[in-house]
């Protein structure tokens, strides 16, 4: 099964795509993610992104389209994917459909008072990357990683600034995936407000039919 999630910054792609891979058994290839590791070994991609990401702003195409490229070569990929964060414009899409055509496209759809409300909120392991929400689903011990201890940080375009232009962003260039996709016959429009796990119970269901 090769899926796409869609959805505005904060949607809960990255909670779902975690719990959903678990089952499904298929590898979760966030973009965002691959990215932040990029940044944080500092390789020479690493630093092309780094001030972009910062400011909530989209990483050229041609990049960002070579990533996802080489990532859906691997080995594991071949049996299907959850590919969170990409494609983010339709360019992206195209390209994609020249790759690997997904299955379907799932939307999780969230009004923005929430999502900047879990944006403000959320603290990832410096380590593993789990994420969690100071209120919505804090770790056992406060700052610090349920999992591996790791410390729990904020990322630097969950600041305020960063946020909104990411939410512009989203509404300029990404927002118009929905209908391209929905065109296709792929689309799969999921309500994102709710437990994590009350989202994902709508997901399975979708995904069913
Ligand atoms: P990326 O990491 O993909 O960021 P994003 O799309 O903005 O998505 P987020 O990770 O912010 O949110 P999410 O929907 O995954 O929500 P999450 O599950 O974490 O990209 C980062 C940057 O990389 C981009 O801005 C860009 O610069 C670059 N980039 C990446 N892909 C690119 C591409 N294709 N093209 C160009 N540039 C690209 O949840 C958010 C919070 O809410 C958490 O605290 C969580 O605990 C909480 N939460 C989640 N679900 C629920 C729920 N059901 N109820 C209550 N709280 C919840």
């Amino acid at each position: 099964m090769k899926l796409i999630f869609l959805g505005p910054p904060g949607a809960g792609k990255g909670t779902i795509a975690d719990l959903a891979v678990e089952k499904l058994g298929l590898p979760h290839i966030s973009t965002g993610d691959l990215f932040r590791a990029a940044v944080k070994n500092g390789t020479p991609l690493g630093l092309k992104v780094k001030d972009i990401m910062a400011a909530g702003g989209l990483v050229p195409d041609e990049l960002t389209i070579a990533l996802v490229k080489e990532r859906l070569a691997e080995k594991d990929a071949a049996k299907g994917w959850v590919l969170d964060g990409f494609p983010r414009t339709i360019p992206q899409a195209e390209a994609l459909e020249g790759i690997a055509s997904a299955d379907s496209a799932v939307n999780f759809d969230v009004a923005d008072g929430i999502v900047v409300g879990r944006l403000s909120g959320r603290r990832v392991c410096r380590s593993c990357g789990k994420i969690y929400h100071v209120k919505n689903m804090p770790p056992r011990k406060e700052g610090v990683c349920d999992v591996d201890g790791g410390e729990l940080y904020i990322r630097d375009d969950d600041k305020e600034a960063a946020i909104k232009v990411r939410l512009e962003t989203y509404r300029k260039q990404t927002a118009p995936l929905i209908d391209w996709y929905d065109k296709k016959g792929k689309l799969l429009t999921i309500d994102g407000v709710g437990a994590p796990a009350e989202v994902l119970g709508r997901f399975e269901k979708a995904i069913k039919k």
